[in-house]
């Protein structure tokens, strides 16, 4: 196998089938982090779910955002400014569950969980589309 060839059997999966399993995993992170800091399945446990979703989303966003600049996305910056806002609110979520205020973290990730659904069924979805026609408008 040579530098840039996919494992055998392995066909690389397109960018737009990429960014929506991590959707995915977004989502499940918040719902995962509201289950554990609401079914009190250990501060430790929710503490360690949030790290993975700001870890996480900022892995995705910038990955996003390479996307966007590699194909130069005309959408571009309205896009940065979504992704800066909810960067925003995920880690408004993590300073509140560490201050130890629960329930302000449970709704801090309900309205975080509604406005990542709506970016991924809005601003990402025009992305995915744009990738799919193969980054021309
Ligand atoms: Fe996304
Ligand atoms: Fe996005």
């Amino acid at each position: 196998m040579t530098a840039g060839e996919s494992p055998a059997g392995a066909a690389a999966a397109p960018a737009s089938q990429t960014l929506e399993n991590e959707h995915a995993v977004q989502l499940r992170l918040v719902e995962a982090f509201r289950t554990a800091a609401a079914g009190g399945e250990g501060r430790d446990v929710a503490a360690g779910i949030l790290r993975h979703l700001v870890d996480f989303t900022l892995m995705h966003f910038l990955s996003e955002q390479l996307l966007m600049r590699l194909g130069a996305y005309p959408a571009y910056e309205s896009h940065l400014q979504a992704h800066e806002r909810l960067m925003d609110e995920v880690r408004e979520l993590e300073r509140r569950f560490v201050a130890g205020d629960v329930p302000s973290s449970l709704a801090a990730a309900t309205l975080l969980h509604d406005w990542l659904h709506e970016h991924v069924t809005g601003p990402d979805r025009a992305l995915a589309d744009f990738l799919a026609r193969g980054g021309r408008d």
